[in-house]
């Protein structure tokens, strides 16, 4: 559990927070420490060291590719924790024999594996997933992630990813929930919860890495691995909330960034690390270093050995190194040189070995190397539906003029331009783990098995991969021929994911001009955009009636796409990051300062804002249509006046006012216009995902804590006196019914306001 920030900070009431949620995980039985300690007794210092060491096994495509006979020469001596990328239950329990069996200690080895959307089954990238706005979509998906991966012999995976992500151009966007520290939170929280179960001993329980911590996601100018320079409020009110949420709901790992903070790399800094993670919040779980990231103190100026980078990280509190094999190598020399290393080698150890007693490992170390769950549990009809669902919900409307979508039964002649229609590859986005291709089920299939009467010609147009226009014409040609053309076009899945910033957010190769010449033709082209990050698409966004965000959406695809386009299911989808109108707007975030001269459209005063781009976002945060319409009525406050530990309730009434059922998600926004401090424009506090027929009304009630409105000031958490404003509605740009309370009185809070869950429910009303 979390220990709170410290209470002698506090000079004002320090308010009563709900307790933290059980996390099962985090406990072990009592026995296991005693036998831990007794175990760290028995240890020489090399086989310590050899803890605290994860070494790659082989490649994420080719795992056990490295295991060789010097590596189990170095299993039997005792002399490493951990693989990255062993796998399978055959391979998994023939190495963790000879550590088990063999060894010395006989201590288990961990075994662990991104697996950043599915194992095998893959799912929606997280970026889509968030987009769902619904946490159990998440949840889902982590469990059925959990139960592939364990039946292959897997302990442990490196997700959540949580970074906040405010620059699109910034790769790993993909990665991750977008630009929201609630969103951000309350998906982090159900990441962590399906992959690690109820019981973290279960076998089908995989453990769960909070990463990046922190601040990845703020790197200069969206260049990958690049310095983070930001304020102090920044980090506690932006980037810190979901790992503290992660972290409460019982996260056992945590992944250090390879970033710098203001020049201090995390992998060496002790004020994130051992200050911020350690001692004020109180995380117990094992804390490794990101790949090769020990020795990367080199690169960063830090360190001139590697003894002394991994002197350095093991100060700050890293308890594993990644891959660059410094830890084991090079600790023994410094300890004997610098003795008062030697109870943080001690402490890093006892972490190992607990994660491995709360995951059952000393109990039953082949527990999760089950070869005939394994033969059982890939990909089975009901993970296939689960990934289907994901996909479904989330899909995002963009814009749908003179509701072209969902296509008319009347439609006969159908062009499908671009490469990404057929691209089963791409659908599986960064990172597919164990994923195959060819269990793929891509866009053009999907509808011509679903259209058997349309006429269906398709043309690739154009490709993400390349400049070459010669398609274009033969697209055009199609088009000419068609009632309508589907017009694919986005990104090749290796444009987003690590290392893959982009300095222009623009359609790449010749898409813009395929879709430019398709537009000319006069047929109505619906675009589908398959893509790892918002895109700034401005004149495309204008000249296209419709355009549904369909990012990579893993195995199921091409019928989820189907589904939403022929209006068997309405799109519910909202982006959990704003699209900018161009690159150069970046970052471009709903949630930013007033400024003492506010943007304003009127370009003869000056504000806020380019001379050359409008201020508005190309499609706001929190966007997304329905194939239906929905009303916002009655806003009720309960609470108007409330003292900083009391509660206030606002509900709403949202009624679907259309013609056929859809999901609206309902979303609350605050804003403490006068502050000692300036506040956001609007700060997400609350959503919420309903399903309505066509009539049907509800009730949707939220209920707000003062400390939910904190700010991070001076080192501490505040909540001051005034008023607060609040905003109900579709979307941040579109927001329908207002309201206002005021908090009463002065307090200092002790956990991130973003973390903080607002509770949710919802009533049917007539
Ligand atoms: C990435 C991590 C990942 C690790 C292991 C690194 O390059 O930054 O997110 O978990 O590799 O594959």
């Amino acid at each position: 559990m979390i220990r709170v920030l410290k209470a002698a900070a506090c000079a004002l009431a320090l308010l009563a927070l709900p307790a933290a949620p059980a996390a099962a995980q985090t406990k072990a039985a009592p026995s296991a420490e005693a036998r831990i300690d007794a175990l760290i007794a028995r240890m020489t210092l090399e086989e310590k060291l050899g803890q605290l060491v994860q070494m790659p096994g082989g490649r994420q495509r080719t795992p056990n590719s490295r295991i060789n006979d010097d590596e189990r020469a170095r299993v039997r001596a005792g002399l490493v924790g951990s693989y990255i990328n062993v796998a399978g239950a055959k391979e998994s329990r023939d190495l963790q024999k000879i550590a088990v069996e063999e060894s010395r200690l006989g201590i288990p080895l961990l075994f662990a594996m991104d697996i950043i959307h599915g194992y095998r089954t893959i799912f929606p990238v997280p970026l889509a997933m968030a987009s769902s706005w619904d946490p159990a979509v998440l949840e889902k998906a982590g469990r059925v992630a959990a139960v592939e991966a364990t039946a292959s012999g897997l302990h442990w995976t490196f997700t959540p990813m949580v970074d906040i992500a405010r620059d699109p151009r910034w790769g790993r966007i993909v990665e991750g929930a977008g630009e929201d520290p609630f969103l951000g939170s309350a998906v982090a929280v159900a990441q962590v919860r399906g992959l690690q179960g109820d019981d973290l001993t279960a076998h089908d329980s995989i453990l769960a890495t909070a990463k990046h911590f922190a601040a990845y996601g703020a790197a200069v100018g969206g260049r990958d691995y690049a310095s983070a320079d930001i304020s102090e409020r920044t980090l506690h009110e932006i980037y810190l909330p979901p790992f503290y949420a992660a972290a409460r709901a019982g996260a056992g790992s945590f992944m250090t960034s390879f970033n710098d903070v203001g020049g201090a790399p995390v992998t060496a800094n002790k004020a994130l690390v051992r200050g911020i993670l350690r001692d004020q919040w109180g995380y117990q779980g094992l804390v490794i270093s990101d790949w090769m990231a020990v020795d990367e103190l080199r690169n960063h100026g830090v360190a001139e050995t590697g003894g002394d980078a991994a002197a350095l990280a093991l100060s700050a509190s890293i308890d594993m190194d990644m891959a660059s094999n410094l830890f084991p190598t090079q600790l023994a020399e410094k300890v004997k040189s610098d003795p008062s290393l030697l109870p943080y080698v001690d402490e890093a150890v006892r972490r190992v070995l607990m994660t491995k007693a709360k995951l059952g490992l000393f109990d039953n170390p082949y527990k999760r190397s089950d070869v005939r769950r394994e033969a059982r549990s890939m990909l089975t009809a009901k993970h296939r539906a689960a990934a289907r669902e994901a996909a479904l919900r989330s899909i995002v409307l963009l814009k749908n003029e003179g509701n072209l979508l969902p296509l008319s039964s009347a439609v006969r002649r159908i062009a499908v331009v671009g490469a990404l229609a057929d691209d089963a590859n791409s659908h599986l986005g960064s990172w597919r783990a164990r994923g195959e291709v060819e269990q793929v089920r891509p866009f053009l299939p999907a509808l011509r098995a679903a259209l058997p009467g349309a006429q269906i010609t398709y043309e690739a147009g154009a490709s993400p991969k390349s400049d070459d226009a010669s398609g274009i014409a033969r697209a055009v040609e199609a088009a000419r021929a068609s009632d309508l053309v589907l017009l694919v076009v986005g990104e090749d899945f290796d444009l987003s994911g690590e290392a893959r910033s982009r300095s222009d957010l623009a359609l790449p190769g010749a898409q813009q001009a395929l879709a430019d010449a398709l537009l000319d033709t006069g047929k109505p082209v619906i675009v589908l955009l398959m893509n790892g990050r918002p895109l700034a698409i401005p004149e495309l966004a204008e000249r296209a009636p419709a355009i549904l965000e369909t990012w990579f959406l893993g195995v199921e695809a091409g019928p989820a796409i189907v589904d939403v386009l022929l209006g068997r299911v309405s799109p519910g989808g909202k982006l959990p990051v704003t699209f900018p109108r161009s690159t150069g707007s970046a970052p471009f975030y709903y949630s930013h300062l007033p400024s003492g001269r506010p943007a304003d459209p009127d370009l003869t005063k000056d504000t806020a804002r380019y001379r050359d781009l409008a201020i508005t976002p190309l499609f706001p945060f929190g966007h997304g249509l329905s194939y239906t319409r929905f009303d916002y009525s009655d806003l009720r406050i309960e609470g108007e006046q409330v003292p900083a530990d009391g509660r206030v309730t606002l509900s709403i009434i949202v009624r679907n006012t259309g013609s056929v059922r859809g999901d609206e998600v309902v979303q609350l926004y605050v804003r403490d216009p006068v502050a000692s401090i300036s506040r956001p424009v609007q700060e997400l506090r609350g959503f919420r995902r309903i399903a309505l027929d066509p009539g049907e009304a509800k009730r949707v009630r939220f209920t707000l804590t003062p400390a939910q409105l904190a700010l991070w000031d001076a080192g501490q958490w505040r909540v001051e006196p005034g008023r607060i404003d609040v905003m109900l509605g579709s979307s941040s740009a579109d927001i329908r019914v207002r309201g206002a309370f005021t908090i009463t009185s002065a307090a200092r809070t002790n956990e991130p306001a973003a973390a903080i869950p607002t509770p949710t429910a919802e009533e049917r009303v007539r």
